[in-house]
């Protein structure tokens, strides 16, 4: 060790001994005292040097450039002739009376390189080299004005002091640009450097390519880089006026070395160098991973890394879906997402999901107001049908008066962080806009979609108005019931909760049909309008004065059930809205009829297609595959919807309706059950459903829960890719579809099942995938079928890893059906079936 500091004392010794051989003792190069090869320029504190140099020892090739002058290891922050190589050492570098620099060979006047001020008058001109490492070419003997400076026209480094970014008044923007290799400093193919258009951001290009973007300036940082914090060791100024939109890096210990190099692979590094180590280390890169490759995902697509449970990154924004799901399932997000498909933008309800901690897309198709706070931003965006979407301009200054971002057009190159970033705020339609609120309520605390409610005071006054209209329905209600013995308030009360905090509450205000209205549009319930016979009564078609159609439910008198189930629909019904479920415009009640009134659905249910032969063929797999994917976001927005979970109980084929593009509604509320959020499933006396679309635990001892309606759903995917009902097959030793399935699945020859009408045109891939995910719907025991969450994450991302599926429950026995029913046993249940009536008793 101790030999090693000698031998290095020695060496330094011998360094500063050669240099000052070489150095013409000064920092400056005037007229008549020109830099020869060989000679060093020293900056007045020593810390940069100026001179020839060669980068690669087996070349001849000089170039004059800057170095760190008190590190050992030759640091080259500034090339002169970066492109244009002296062959020998015969380089002089002087200072003409025009004030430009001037590089040439000994025995040539033509200049190699030069500086290119032009109008300078004629006088006394000096270069001098600054500690900062700026070579700066004065006029006149007081270095008063300077004509020309390195900082201007920086090589591959970005050093403290310098100023990125635009010059408004001349136009003038600085680019740092690579290197062509580490042992050629000729401008190479990666430059960095500020675009202006909408809203200042810096830009990593690769030729002509945005490869990395740092993101808009947020009044901390950019948005793009969150560890750019106050303690970060520069002190960052940013500029953005009249005359100029620049950022400075300053440093707060001048002892300390550090630059920023855009270096030949591509890469934006910071390195420090380290005294005791001797060698310059790097703390911090960028581009660091794939969600920073400019746009990866695509248009309207977001890049996550910390997904979880799923290994492709991409994803679309809310009310988006990927422009190509087959590049999508290749795991290429490029193609970027459009709008879903039935989105009806700029019309009544449209609203606002904030996605959390997000590096905000590209400004360039953005428009900034800094006099608008958060608030105001959200109503102009509203009220420009060309805004996708609203952030806060800088989060520095809080929600008041944080000016605003509004984006027009594209969002490109969106993606989360983990814990840093800002809020985004999509718009969406009204029917996205619920989904959403559902969820962000349901995982506030993990979400990163948080439901945004209509503006504060909006809600104050919705709020108001529900409230009296509560008030006066109670009211009316309780007059009702005196007339009807039937009351809407039960059900009301524990709907409120997400009734007022999402806002859409003032669609709920149900149309009261007079009967009269109803008889005429029905023609006095004449059977050519009869639509079909459900469980509790029948339904029929109707057409208003105005041309109107509607779907009219008259439930049957008889059926002693029928009050309960208008109760719960109609006060159900109401709140929900959802693009897959079917929607309710009003109801109709009298001492005798009680009717509900649905929007209509000329395409009828999806049994009349899919156990159709000649229909079946209008259906293909992708429309197949919409609807199994429709039917589950419906029955997510059940599950999930605020504190409340509905259970619809009566999921089959022919309670989903197709619409005119052949979308899924779910409809047929008449079973639903709503929870609290405190219990998850519960017990009944009065088993009610369909056979064949119940769970084991259901039909055998009444409990019902969420997976109560997951099990449905496989039934029913499993029906919609074979074409055949559940409850009607029979074939060889199977009792039913899922036994068949089931048996095939465990031989490997699952495909067999799929409905013959599609012929070859399905993705082989894709079927089996939603084989698998019925199967998975369908396993006997509750706790191991998946929630219809994670189903839509499945259908989603078709690349994630399925569990294998234990055994369906295709052969009812008695099992403890994987849930607690320590709780008091229900005595005889009785399953009375509808629609494909069968009463079975089971006495326990
Ligand atoms: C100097 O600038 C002039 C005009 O802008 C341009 O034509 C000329 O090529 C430049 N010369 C050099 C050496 O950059
Ligand atoms: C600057 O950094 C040097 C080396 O790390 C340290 O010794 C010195 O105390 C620092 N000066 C200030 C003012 O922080
Ligand atoms: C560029 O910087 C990155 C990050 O510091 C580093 O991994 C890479 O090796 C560098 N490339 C070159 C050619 O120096
Ligand atoms: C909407 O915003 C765009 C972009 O700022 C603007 O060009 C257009 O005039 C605006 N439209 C309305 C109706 O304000």
């Amino acid at each position: 060790m101790h030999q090693n500091g000698d031998v290095y004392f020695l060496l330094s010794t011998l360094f500063i001994f050669l240099i000052f051989r070489f150095c013409i003792s000064t920092d400056t190069i005037t007229l008549t005292q020109p830099v020869k090869d060989g000679d060093i320029l020293v900056s007045n504190g020593q810390t940069f040097s100026l001179g020839f140099f060669s980068p690669d020892v087996d070349s001849t090739n000089r170039f004059v450039g800057i170095w760190y002058n008190n590190v050992s290891e030759q640091t080259v922050v500034w090339v002169a002739n970066r492109d244009r190589p002296i062959a020998n050492s015969s380089g002089i570098l002087s200072v003409d009376e025009t004030g430009n620099l001037f590089l040439h060979e000994q025995d040539r006047s033509v200049a190699v390189w030069s500086t290119n001020v032009s109008g300078a008058v004629n006088g006394e001109f000096s270069a001098q080299l600054l500690d900062t490492g700026n070579l700066v070419v004065f006029q006149g003997l007081n270095n008063e004005a300077y004509s020309w400076q390195s900082f201007d026209d920086p090589s591959n480094t970005f050093l403290p002091g310098m100023k990125l970014g635009l010059d408004r008044k001349t136009g003038f923007n600085l680019v740092i640009t690579s290197w062509k290799s580490y042992t050629n400093p000729g401008t190479g193919d990666f430059s960095h450097k500020m675009e202006i258009v909408g809203s200042p951001q810096l830009f990593l290009y690769q030729g002509v390519t945005k490869f990395w973007r740092t993101g808009s300036w947020t009044g901390r940082g950019w948005s793009g880089i969150p560890e750019m914090t106050n303690s970060f060791l520069f002190n960052v100024t940013y500029v953005n006026n009249n005359d100029e939109v620049v950022i400075v890096y300053l440093l707060s210990n001048s002892s300390i070395f550090t630059r920023l190099v855009v270096n030949e692979s591509g890469t934006m590094e910071r390195l420090s160098w380290n005294d005791g180590d001797r060698g310059w280390n790097g703390d911090w890169s960028a581009p660091r991973d794939r969600c920073d490759r400019y746009n990866h995902c695509g248009r309207f697509g977001f890049c996550d890394l910390y997904k979880p449970g799923v290994n492709f990154e991409c994803d679309c924004l809310p009310g988006y879906e990927p422009e190509s799901q087959q590049d999508w399932d290749l795991r290429d997000g490029l193609k970027g997402c459009k709008r879903k498909v039935g989105t009806r933008m700029c019309e009544v309800g449209d609203g606002f999901v904030e996605f959390r901690r997000v590096k905000v897309p590209d400004t360039s198709t953005a428009r900034v107001n800094m006099s608008l706070g958060l608030e105001a931003c959200r109503e102009s965006c509203l009220g420009n049908c060309t805004c996708t979407g609203y952030a806060s301009a800088d989060i520095s200054k809080g929600a008041g008066g944080g000016g605003c971002i509004t984006w027009h057009g594209d969002m490109n190159d969106t993606r989360t962080f983990s814990d840093a970033g800002q809020s985004l705020y999509i718009r969406v339609d009204a029917a996205e806009f619920a989904t959403y609120s559902s969820k962000g309520k349901n995982r506030s605390h993990k979400n990163r979609f948080l439901f945004i409610g209509l503006p504060t005071i909006a809600s104050v006054f919705l709020l108001c108005t529900f409230f009296i209209c509560c008030y006066i329905r109670k009211k009316k209600a309780k007059r009702n019931e005196d007339q009807d013995g039937f009351s809407f308030t039960n059900n009301m009360k524990s709907l409120e909760g997400p009734f007022k905090e999402n806002g859409i509450g003032k669609n709920v205000d149900l149309h009261a049909f007079d009967l009269g209205a109803i008889v005429s549009a029905t023609d006095n319930f004449s059977p050519s309008n009869k639509l079909g016979e459900g469980g509790f009564g029948s339904v029929y078609k109707g057409k208003l004065l105005n041309g109107q159609e509607l779907a009219i439910k008259r439930l049957s008198q008889s059926s002693g059930q029928g009050m309960q189930e208008f109760k719960n629909e109609v006060t159900l019904i109401a709140k929900l809205q959802h693009r897959n479920l079917v929607r309710l415009f009003g109801y109709c009640f009298s001492k005798e009829e009680k009717m509900l009134v649905y929007e209509y659905l000329p395409n009828k249910g999806l049994d009349s297609f899919i156990f159709d032969q000649e229909k079946a063929p209008i259906l293909d797999w992708k429309k197949r595959f919409q609807i199994i994917q429709g039917i589950a976001r419906g029955l997510v927005y059940l599950h999930h919807d605020s504190r409340l979970r509905i259970i619809h109980r009566d999921l089959k084929a022919s309670n989903v309706l197709l619409d005119t593009d052949l979308n899924p509604k779910i409809s047929d509320f008449g079973m639903a059950k709503i929870f609290g959020g405190v219990d998850d499933e519960a017990r009944t006396r009065r088993v009610v459903g369909t056979y064949g679309y119940m769970s084991p635990e259901y039909a055998m001892e009444g409990l019902f829960s969420v997976k109560s309606d997951v099990f449905s759903f496989g039934i029913l995917v499993l029906e919609i890719i074979s074409g055949r009902k559940n409850n009607s097959y029979y074939q060889e030793n199977s009792l039913n579809l899922i036994g068949h399935v089931w048996d095939l699945w465990k031989q490997d020859k699952a495909l067999t099942i799929v409905d013959s009408s599609l012929g070859d045109s399905f993705n082989a891939r894709e079927v089996l995938f939603c084989i698998h995910v019925g199967i998975l719907c369908v396993q006997e025991l509750a706790r191991d079928r998946p929630t219809m969450t994670g189903v839509t994450s499945m259908l989603s991302n078709q690349e994630t890893i399925l569990p294998s599926p234990n055994q369906p429950a295709f052969v009812f026995r008695k099992l403890n059906y994987g849930m607690d029913s320590t709780s008091a046993s229900a005595g005889g249940v009785a399953c009375s079936v509808c629609d494909d009536t069968i009463t079975i008793l089971h006495p326990r």
